[in-house]
């Protein structure tokens, strides 16, 4: 990777303020974190900060409160949750900038934690304002951004601070990167991608970037209901994204890059959208105009299976059909392919991750990224902005030396 790690730096004895994703699944909302996954994915760094005697400032976002504090989403519990799994206190401060969380951040130790309250009960944190920015970096001595599925936005937490502090990736972000990087480079052939959820829009990127490197795509959940009506089949009720036109380039393209692009053959058909609704398993020829798409059917189940049991590389992003109302055959059965495969396999998305966590199979999948829109972002070959901004491995000499050293003053690249 060309950015800096907290690995090269010294941290002991370091005020460091650390950009997690702690944007976790709640139970309803009672505030109450219902998979820990994402906590538990920036402990690497966390233990590695502690173990070298740096003081370690956490800061998150949770949810879209819109710069106002929202009591479900505070995280004040997270304190707690992060407290039992470090077995050690955790500190909380109720405001992630000002007096109070600059006494608090003053007053660690070398190796204590504090953790921030939700940054975005600031609206200035989502507009990335100077102001913000630097009231954040008046907290810490070194800025490490650890959090990946957030490093797509230009928020003040993730890009305006590293203009006031020496900036480095955290071990998650550098593993992230590593991963889903390398579908990008050298993916082992045959490698199959499996999409769904509902949008074609957020996925086109991605696509349209790994056409040149992927043998088969298979396409399910609600974005199949465009693939399919852009090749002129009836799809009933289901919803149709204006990308119709999208989705047929896709195929084209597809086509003359020698690339399977698999779209479901049968699909299960409901008359509403909703938990217990009837439902038929009707081929894609048959689909019947007052009912809409739900799930993929049996033979598409055995159909994408046959081809993935062919991969040596497999990606997953997406579930096969309305899983939350319990549509949920298709991606279960593709959830246990995937783990039970003899492949490298790599799944992305928040939903995924949450599936694959519920179903317990995250110790069977190679890599399950912690980033949703991060890392389709990153797999349409774009740099997140919050990586570009961190020190570059070949021109950081100028500040390493400061940190590397006695101590420094804050400022990028006047040490
Ligand atoms: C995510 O869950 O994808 C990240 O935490 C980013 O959240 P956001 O989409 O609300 O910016």
């Amino acid at each position: 990777m060309d950015r800096l790690t907290v690995r090269e730096i010294d941290v002991t004895g370091k005020r460091v303020l650390v950009r997690v994703d702690f944007n976790v699944p709640l139970v309803g909302k009672t505030g109450k974190i219902a998979d820990d996954s994402r906590i538990r994915a920036t402990l690497p760094t966390i233990d590695y900060l502690m173990d070298r005697g740096a003081r370690v400032i956490l800061c998150s976002h949770l949810g879209r409160p819109g710069g106002k504090f929202v009591k479900g989403l505070s995280l004040d519990g997270f304190a707690r949750r992060l407290q039992e799994i470090l077995m050690q206190p955790v500190a909380f401060s109720r405001d992630c900038i000002g007096p109070e969380a600059e006494k608090m951040a003053a007053a660690l130790e070398n190796g204590q934690v504090l953790l921030l309250e939700n940054l975005r009960f600031h609206a200035e944190e989502e507009r990335n304002t100077e102001p913000f920015a630097r009231s954040l970096a008046r907290l810490g001595d070194i800025f490490v951004n650890d959090a990946f599925g957030t490093s797509h936005r230009s928020h003040a937490s993730i890009v305006g601070i590293t203009s006031y502090l020496p900036s480095v990736a955290g071990l998650l972000l550098e593993k992230e990167l590593r991963e889903l990087g390398s579908i990008l480079e050298a993916p082992a052939r045959p490698f199959g991608v499996l999409l769904g959820g509902a949008k074609v829009s957020d996925k086109v990127g991605m696509i349209d970037n790994i056409m040149g490197k992927v043998d088969f795509i298979m396409i399910g959940g609600g974005m199949a209901a465009t693939f399919l009506k852009a090749k002129s089949y009836e799809v009933g009720l289901s919803l149709v994204e204006d990308s119709t036109e999208t989705a047929a380039k896709l195929i084209a393209k597809a086509l003359n890059n020698g690339v399977k692009l698999q779209l479901p053959d049968d699909v299960v058909v409901a008359d509403k959208i909703e938990s217990g609704a009837t439902v038929e398993t009707v081929s894609i020829e048959n689909i019947p105009r007052s009912k809409a798409i739900v799930d993929i059917g049996v033979l598409t189940i055995t159909n994408f299976t046959r081809r993935l049991e062919r991969c040596r590389t497999v990606f997953w992003n997406g579930p096969m059909g309305v899983y939350e109302m319990g549509f949920d055959e298709g991606t279960n059965a593709m959830a246990r392919i995937i783990a039970s495969l003899n492949a490298a396999t790599i799944t992305g998305g928040g939903s995924t991750a949450e599936i694959i966590t519920e179903m317990k199979l995250a110790d069977k999948i190679t890599f399950v990224s912690t980033g949703g829109g991060a890392s389709l972002r990153f797999l349409s070959g774009e740099t997140l902005s919050g990586v570009e901004v961190l020190l570059d491995r070949k021109t950081a000499g100028r500040v390493l030396q400061p940190l590397t050293g006695r101590g420094h003053n804050g400022q990028l690249g006047t040490g």
